[in-house]
């Protein structure tokens, strides 16, 4: 048995988002394409003496909450009860995913957490025990788990991998401050308010770019039913996403529920100059580049 273990997870972009009618439960019936991108959170998960589950940061991360409103925390209580573990566990935290940014960032906590204590304390879990056991934490971390490129159907917690073909080469804008999800879903509500509101459908149209590998196509099928919500609540969106699309980039998106907003490039190339003129158009205060699709929370180091 190990005594610590480093697991690497991606945040995610949603290539399209379908939003369904608002169900019972609260939740909205989804379809969408995720993928996997690499922007990674780094989570050092350890056995400790001390009982009870601690959550540090590790480096300089002042918006990240290090309570039970953690969802590694919550990923590790879940464990703990379902596994009668009776241990300490110290997570220690370094965040490259932006916090509430639209990118899984908190889901992927939890997916982390799961593939590490599995690595811990050898529970033998397989991928689709991962996945469903995350999909209670959150609608997000099943995929954080798989990662790659994916369908996600229900509430998007039912994982179908893609194959694609290539390397996606995305330019991701970061605002200071977060959008809450509850409300951007609630803000689509409120703006299809009186609409007739059809059952979500992932576009066959993305899926064949996926498979040719084309950026060009891809870029021009991207589509985020919560993007006019996200724009609603922030409408200095728009104009990062007019500017994007004005500086060339392929196709430009909120992701998810915002407010990160993601430009497809060319190739790295592109990519690189996307960067430069989105840092002095003034418009954007963080830019950062990013590949996908890479694989799901997996283990990189174990002691
Ligand atoms: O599952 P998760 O905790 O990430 O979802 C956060 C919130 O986002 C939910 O409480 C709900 O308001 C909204 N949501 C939704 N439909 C989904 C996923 C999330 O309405 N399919």
């Amino acid at each position: 048995m190990s005594e610590r273990v480093l697991v690497r997870v991606p945040g995610k972009i949603n290539l399209q988002l379908s939003v369904g009618p608002l169900e019972s439960d609260g939740y909205h019936a989804l379809a969408t394409v995720f993928q996997a991108v690499s922007l990674f959170d780094d989570l050092k998960v350890s056995i400790v003496d001390k009982p009870g589950i601690h959550i540090r940061a590790d480096g300089r991360n002042e918006h990240m909450p290090t309570t039970k409103e953690n969802l590694a925390y919550k990923a590790a209580e879940l464990m703990k009860k379902e596994f009668e573990i009776e241990d300490g566990i110290e997570i220690s935290i370094k965040k490259e995913i932006p916090i509430s940014g639209g990118m899984a960032g908190g889901s992927a906590n939890a997916g982390a957490t799961i593939v590490a204590l599995d690595h811990l304390f050898s529970l033998g879990m397989n991928r689709d025990e991962m996945e469903t056991l995350g999909s209670t934490l959150g609608a997000d971390v099943p995929f954080t788990i798989s990662g790659g490129t994916a369908i996600g159907t229900g509430r998007g917690d039912r994982i179908t991998p893609v194959l694609t073909r290539g390397t996606y080469y995305w330019v991701l804008a970061l605002s200071s401050a977060g959008l809450s999800t509850p409300s951007v879903y609630k803000e689509c509500d409120r703006l299809r308010e009186g609409m007739e509101v059809a059952n979500p459908h992932v576009n066959d149209s993305l899926l064949q770019a996926l498979t040719t590998g084309d950026p060009r196509a891809v870029g021009a099928v991207l589509s985020n039913d919560l993007q006019s919500a996200a724009c609603s609540l922030k409408p200095a969106l728009r104009l990062i996403l007019d500017v994007g699309k004005d500086y060339g980039a392929l196709g430009g998106i909120v992701s998810g529920s915002g407010p990160t907003v993601a430009f497809l490039a060319e190739n790295e190339e592109h990519a690189l100059d996307l960067v430069v003129a989105l840092t002095s158009s003034g418009v954007v205060g963080n830019v950062l580049r990013a590949q996908g699709p890479v694989p799901g929370a997996r283990v990189i180091e174990s002691a």
